[in-house]
């Protein structure tokens, strides 16, 4: 419509998935209270040097401010010192940098989840038993968070063994592949931890092509509700649990606007996790199909209301036509 965008907000996102997607969503949603911005997305499939040269390609277009996931720490670092450095605002979400020349950073406590996995696994386990551990990409922060959480509060209870760490890179299908050749290995396995409920999926796959599924609980991370992702695979039983790793995107669509009309802003959104298990899994499938019929609501009403927008402006220029005649 007519309004003028004023503000060009740039997002770079480190993968595409499910995850990302909602992510991307909620921020378009909350977008539309905002009229005078524009967001654009780039998605940079888990690579290093795609995700630079998005974040090049941004600030070659003049974006206002940046929003960035960044796929490793190390390797992100220096272009995001960069743009941070030109004056570029930049909100950091739910991945970190080596480094304080960012603006404001979004997301959830990575570090405090993998302790609750951590105190969770030993619970079930009854403080014994032996735990693969399948990783996220090594060199993000929320990898290397998770397992420092979990190792940290294994300490306590020295009969439970993580007997193998193996980096999938947040991906089913290498979770697919490296719990396969784990499972040909190792021979006894009670307890999965895998970073996201993708990889704990993958990991579940391989499982049930050697008919091992029911020997060991999978515990993952993410929870989404929709088909398939964790709150259905709790559900269902498949995963034992999984911790909600929220998205977000309202915060840093708000977070952005208020750093570019120069209000008051956080420095850190801490995001709040909370368990998933058999016990509130229904629930919380519930709760969420209720929220995304009125998402949908939300969608037709915008839809509509152009709609008129439209109407009303042909129709003005119509009457003007006519009073000019
Ligand atoms: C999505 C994702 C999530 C995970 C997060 C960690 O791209 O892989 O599944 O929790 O990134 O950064």
């Amino acid at each position: 419509s007519g309004q003028q965008r004023r503000y060009v907000i740039g997002v770079s996102q480190c993968s595409d998935d499910e995850w990302r997607e909602q992510m991307n969503r909620e921020i378009t949603r909350e977008a539309l209270f905002y009229p005078e911005a524009e967001v654009v997305f780039r998605s940079a499939g888990d690579d290093n040097k795609r995700q630079i040269h998005d974040i090049e390609l941004l600030m070659r277009n003049k974006v206002d401010l940046l929003v960035v996931s960044p796929n490793e720490a190390d390797v992100l670092t220096p272009v995001i010192e960069k743009a941070y450095s030109k004056g570029i605002p930049v909100i950091l979400v739910d991945r970190k940098i080596h480094s304080n020349q960012y603006t404001a950073y979004i997301g959830a406590d990575n570090y405090a989840i993998g302790y609750n996995v951590g105190e969770y696994i030993a619970s079930r386990l009854q403080g014994k038993g032996r735990v693969v551990e399948v990783t996220g990409l090594r060199g993000s922060t929320p990898a290397a968070e998770r397992h420092r959480g979990m190792t940290d509060a294994l300490r306590e209870y020295p009969d439970i063994r993580v007997t193998a760490s193996v980096d999938a890179g947040w991906r089913r299908d290498r979770a697919r592949l490296v719990f396969d050749s784990l499972l040909t290995h190792a021979p006894e396995i009670d307890m999965v931890f895998a970073h996201n409920d993708r990889m704990a999926a993958g990991a579940y796959e391989a499982a049930v092509k050697y008919g091992r599924e029911k020997e060991m609980l999978f515990v993952g991370i993410d929870a989404l509700a929709g088909e398939g992702y964790g709150v259905e695979q709790v559900a269902s039983g498949q995963l034992d649990a999984t911790f909600i790793y929220p998205t977000g995107g309202d915060r840093v669509m708000q977070t952005a606007m208020a750093i570019l009309t120069g209000k008051p802003y956080e420095h850190d959104v801490a995001l709040s996790s909370a368990l998933v298990n058999k016990g509130n899994a229904r629930v919380m499938r519930m709760q969420t199909g209720q929220i995304r019929q009125l998402d949908e609501k939300i969608d037709m009403l915008d839809k509509r209301i152009n709609h008129f927008l439209t109407r009303y402006a042909s129709q003005r220029v119509l009457l003007y036509t006519c009073v000019v005649m």
